[in-house]
């Protein structure tokens, strides 16, 4: 029996010492220490023995039996030891490879223009409002004193949304005048800046969407002069201190008197070339003094209050401030384009 143990011990120890996994070192100890095992089958016939040679068969086996465990543990932690070591060397990262750059973008040359605007009139006191694109006629047309019969109010010149053309896309800003109105309490100093739709085709200079900056100012003892000193101030800030204006009489519904804004062309300097379709002038923006009747649509007393309003379209001033000379780049968003601001 003594030979047994021998054998058993030194085939285990071999056994466990060749094991290349966990898995197999597990099996190593079920064959030989599980319930069915060689070395516990042996133990079990002790009980043959003579009692003088029990307890020396005794220790000889719990001395196996401690040696294959504690083999069995250090070939365990050995695995586990060459397993990190080959998991380490598997998941190395070279930390030394040069990185793969991120393409950041960056802000659309008209957002940019819008910016600028926003901050110029910030300075000046003024508020930004946001206001919805899906408007009503009531408050696109009717408020601003464009009696139904007006030729803006065609089909043909309007996205209307329903079959009785009380909900449209709005036509311009101008609607946040209203809104301004009817919310805000007096005074009011806010520009709109957003989107607009006309059933226009696209070209060089046209777009069925496009951006306005509406303005609106209403206090007591606001006049023209305000208008044109507000204006003149802004649009210097924009093209530069040497800037020529002029302001042209024109017709707006909503604004009494209405005119229009010119800037000398910076091309030509007033003679006529390309850039100012030889007009010598660009025209920039429209704008008046706010018509009573919209006042007083608004519940405001314009016998007490007067403003002025004005609307500017952002895309022909993000083209002059670039010298962009066609307004499809500006929604073609062609990375090539873009890039160059
Ligand atoms: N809403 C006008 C347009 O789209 C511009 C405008 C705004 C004119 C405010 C006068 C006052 O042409």
């Amino acid at each position: 029996m003594k030979e047994q143990l021998a054998t058993i011990r030194a085939q285990a120890l071999e056994a466990v010492a060749s094991a290349e996994d966990s898995a197999q070192l597990d099996s190593v100890r079920v064959q030989y220490l599980g319930k069915k095992g060689e070395l516990t089958a042996l133990l079990k016939q002790m009980g043959k023995l003579s009692p003088q040679e029990r307890p020396v068969m005794g220790q000889l086996a719990n001395a196996a039996r401690a040696d294959l465990e504690e083999a069995l543990e250090q070939r365990s932690r050995e695995l586990d030891a060459q397993a990190l070591e080959k998991r380490l060397k598997d998941e190395a990262l070279d930390v030394t490879i040069p990185g793969k750059p991120v393409r950041i973008g960056h802000k659309h040359p008209m957002y940019m223009v819008l910016d600028e605007i926003k901050d110029i009139f910030l300075n000046m006191g003024f508020e930004v409002l946001d206001g919805p694109e899906v408007e009503l006629s009531d408050y696109n047309f009717t408020k601003l004193n464009t009696p139904d019969d007006h030729p803006a109010r065609e089909w043909s010149d309007t996205f209307y949304l329903d079959e009785d053309s009380r909900t449209l896309l709005r036509t311009q800003t101008s609607p946040m005048q209203i809104r301004a109105m009817e919310t805000l309490s007096l005074p009011i100093r806010v520009i709109v800046p957003g989107r607009v739709y006309r059933k226009d085709e696209v070209d060089a200079t046209h777009s069925p969407m496009f951006h306005q900056i509406e303005g609106l100012v209403v206090d007591k003892g606001i006049t023209m002069a305000d208008l044109k000193g507000t204006l003149n101030a802004v649009i210097k800030k924009i093209y530069g201190p040497n800037t020529v204006t002029r302001f042209r009489p024109h017709h707006f519904p909503f604004t009494e008197p209405s005119c229009e804004m010119d800037i000398q062309c910076h091309k030509c300097g007033g003679v006529g070339c390309p850039t100012c379709k030889g007009e010598g002038w660009i025209e920039v923006l429209g704008a008046g003094m706010v018509h009573p009747k919209v006042l007083r649509n608004c519940n405001v007393d314009p016998d007490v209050y007067s403003g002025f309003a004005f609307g500017m379209g952002l895309e022909r001033l993000a083209l002059g401030r670039f010298k962009i000379s066609d307004l499809r780049l500006i929604f073609e968003n062609d990375i090539r384009f873009l890039e160059q601001f």
